[in-house]
């Protein structure tokens, strides 16, 4: 039997336009993003299986001073930095399965178009204000700094190289202009105090409106409770200009004001979807954002930019009349074994990390099992990640279909029988499926994926207790065996078809292993008398191993980072570790790799470089990349010796290197590895993989001899 894919009678049928925040186009997708990918990717894939009409656009967040200042670190234009990562992160996306209808960019003719348009609607009628404010500015590199870009002495308890708006040492927060001995964070100089016109939103004239609007069902409750917090303290009016160089646009009528980017990134979500709108005619525009569309709209967001999106982004609309979301959906943070990710531990995980060495499923579905409708942080243990996915998937759901599956194909040619062996079992699972519905409907998925596992446990009960494995030794119980089988394969595919959602590879390999689509209204029926395939293992056991080689990589993906660092410092780098990411070339998805920074000869003189003999050099057990040298810093017997651990497995075997003089940093301070202790560092070029070469001095260096 087939059924259509749109199986909603036309008048229950929904438009539905869906959006995750717009990811900044720098720093790399890690695992903290992917949840709310994930998250949102499941709801609308379950939206679409039950036949409405649901579009889902994202897009790169393009703007900004962090994006500028990376392209310029990188010695690229802004435009071409933000073109290669955009298309480095439609790939990572699509390999997480994330199925987006568009994913644009906020440096777009359409976005800018719909900026201009909101904000000279907002200008007209009366909602922009200007005044002069006093900011400090950076007089070698001509920039206003924002208060992140300022460092220098606490004016309370006198910690040198603190933030320009918070102390790590006593917690003070105070105004950048109160630090003492300020610096510019960028080129290091003494800013100055200057003047500059502002362009304010009139953020206090939608108060009533906002009152109401968050408490009318469209957020979640401990979010419309916070924001209460917030109007107490009365709203103020919002900062929307910067002045140049900015990357960003230009706000009509203020020659060298931009908009600044949290303006033009919501608007973004207008943007994408005016694109996709574009290139495909039969979908209309106005009819999703016209103010009194019927259409629904809703924003997946983490809960760090809720304000953005409950306060500032409906009003905006509201002003500029355009529709308002229909709800705003807010995710928690995750963290990974009980705590915030780390790159020392390598927990900080990029998406191309995890793809390197696990199957995306397994992530899709494990974070499925943790999801709520509420902002509640969430952990990914990833001890119990490999059990979760290896007990449920492979152990109970797979372990159905592998159970009854060779009995149908060997002995009945395929074919699945026309009785049903346990009725009231297969009414249960099909049953089901209105409350699992709900579940997915609400984002309650961690409750969804509970009630299909216990399903799978009833099924695999009867199973066992049917034991076809038994029946089918005597020759007069071969029909009994068809039907246990052929029932077991049936709940198998309603299961999946729950399942299909969270794992849509699996789902298909599934629906070519069954002879059938998997559409959801297939839930309420049975497949008899039906031929299905030859069954080939679905899904594989995850390996702990491939875990621990995916936070060894997180961990060497680091250039240097020594683990003694003292606890304040690691206070504070934990709390930089977001705007670290956001700035750090570690990672240029161009391959243009611009010198660096320049330093002071003294910098340079700290670095204690020798000439050393690689002594010894193996494999190291379970190490991707790793190998451990043996190095000698001294041409004597029994010299000096340092053990390190390199990262240039891929380029080299170890019988290679024995012998060979390189260059190593004898002074660094030495990191505790997951295999032994690292004692300095030796040095390579070149892009990586194979092409990666140890340098190799001449005969005449000697071991220890210093480099000048
Ligand atoms: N560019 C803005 C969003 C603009 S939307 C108009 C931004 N970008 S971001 O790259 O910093 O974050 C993108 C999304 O990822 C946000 O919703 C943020 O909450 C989410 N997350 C970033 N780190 C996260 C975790 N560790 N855990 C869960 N979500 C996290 O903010
Ligand atoms: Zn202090």
């Amino acid at each position: 039997m087939s059924l259509s894919k749109s199986s909603v009678p036309l008048a229950d049928k929904r438009k539905i336009l869906v959006t995750c925040a717009l990811p900044y186009a720098n720093g790399s997708i890690h695992l903290g993003h992917l949840l709310e990918h994930i998250q949102t990717d499941i709801w609308v894939r379950f939206q679409r299986m039950r036949g409405h009409e649901t579009y889902f656009v994202c897009a790169d967040d393009a703007h900004g001073t962090p994006i500028m200042l990376k392209a310029q670190e990188l010695g690229i234009t802004p435009e071409e930095m933000i073109k290669g990562v955009r298309e480095e992160r439609i790939k990572e996306f699509s390999d997480f399965h994330i199925s987006f209808d568009n994913y644009h960019t906020t440096h777009s003719d359409e976005n800018k178009a719909f900026a201009e348009e909101i904000y000279n609607r907002l200008h007209a009628k009366g909602h922009i204000k200007t005044r002069t404010i006093s900011q400090l500015y950076d007089p070698e590199k001509g920039m206003f700094l924002a208060d992140r870009f300022v460092k220098g002495t606490c004016p309370k308890c006198k910690s040198e190289d603190e933030n320009g708006d918070s102390c790590d040492n006593c917690g003070a927060t105070y105004s950048p202009t109160e630090v003492l001995n300020p610096r510019s964070a960028i080129s290091g100089a003494t800013p100055i105090l200057k003047d500059s016109e502002h362009y304010f939103f009139d953020l206090p004239a939608f108060e009533s409106m906002l009152a109401d609007w968050i408490r009318s069902g469209t957020l979640q409750e401990e979010v419309a409770n916070k924001l209460s917090e917030w109007f107490g303290q009365g709203l103020k009016q919002w900062d929307i200009s910067r002045d140049a160089p900015y990357f960003g646009f230009e706000i009509p009528n203020a020659p060298g004001k931009f908009f600044y980017v949290w303006l033009d990134a919501p608007i973004g979500y207008m943007g994408s979807f005016k694109n996709l709108c574009d290139k495909d005619s039969s979908i209309d525009f106005d009819s999703f954002w016209k103010k009194d569309s019927d259409a629904e709209l809703y924003h997946f967001i983490g809960k760090d930019i809720i304000n953005f999106h409950s306060l500032f982004w409906p009003a905006m609309l509201e002003g500029a009349d355009f529709r308002k979301p229909t709800a705003v959906f807010a995710h928690g943070f995750v963290t990974v074994n009980g705590e915030k990710m780390s790159k020392s531990k390598g927990t900080f995980i990029k998406g191309c990390t995890y793809l390197a060495h696990l199957n995306p499923e397994y992530l899709r579905y494990y974070y499925a099992t943790k999801l709520t409708h509420k902002i509640d942080d969430l952990d990914l243990n990833l001890e119990d990640f490999v059990q979760r996915v290896n007990s449920d998937l492979v152990g109970k759901v797979v372990n159905i279909a592998s159970r009854c599956a060779s009995f149908i194909t060997k002995r009945f040619d395929g074919m699945l029988s026309t009785n049903i062996d346990n009725q009231a079992l297969a009414d249960e699972v099909m049953a089901a499926g209105n409350s699992i519905a709900a579940h997915y409907e609400a984002r309650d998925f961690g409750r969804g994926m509970r009630e299909i596992m216990a399903l799978a446990d009833k099924v695999n009960e009867y199973i066992a207790i049917k034991e076809p494995w038994q029946l089918v030794k005597d020759e007069t119980k071969q029909q009994e065996v068809q039907d246990i089988c052929s029932l077991g394969i049936n709940m198998f595919r309603t299961l999946m078809i729950y399942l299909k959602p969270v794992l849509p590879v699996l789902a298909d390999s599934t629906a070519e292993f069954l002879n059938d689509e998997l559409v959801w209204e297939g839930h309420k029926t049975l497949l008899t008398d039906h031929k299905i395939n030859k069954f080939k293992a679905l899904l594989q056991r995850v390996d702990m191993d491939k875990v621990n080689a995916m936070t060894d990589a997180s961990k060497e993906n680091l250039l240097v980072k020594a683990d003694d660092e003292k606890p304040a410092k690691a206070k504070k780098k934990a709390k930089q570790e977001k705007v670290v990411d956001n700035t750090a070339a570690l990672n240029d998805p161009l391959g243009s790799d611009p010198i660096s920074e320049e330093i002071q000869f003294d910098d340079f003189a700290k670095i204690d470089l020798r000439i050393a003999k690689i002594i010894n050099a193996e494999h190291v057990e379970k190490a991707d990349k790793l190998l451990k040298l043996t190095l000698a810093l001294d041409s004597q017997e029994n010299g000096e010796t340092r053990q390190v651990f390199a990262g240039i497995k891929s380029a080299y075997q170890p019988e290679d290197l024995i012998g060979r003089h390189t260059v190593m940093v004898a002074n660094l301070a030495p990191r505790k590895m997951r295999f032994g202790m690292s004692e300095g560092m030796v040095l390579a070029a070149g892009p990586g993989g194979k092409d990666l070469w140890i340098l190799n001095p001449d005969d005449g260096a000697q071991p220890g001899m210093r480099v000048k």
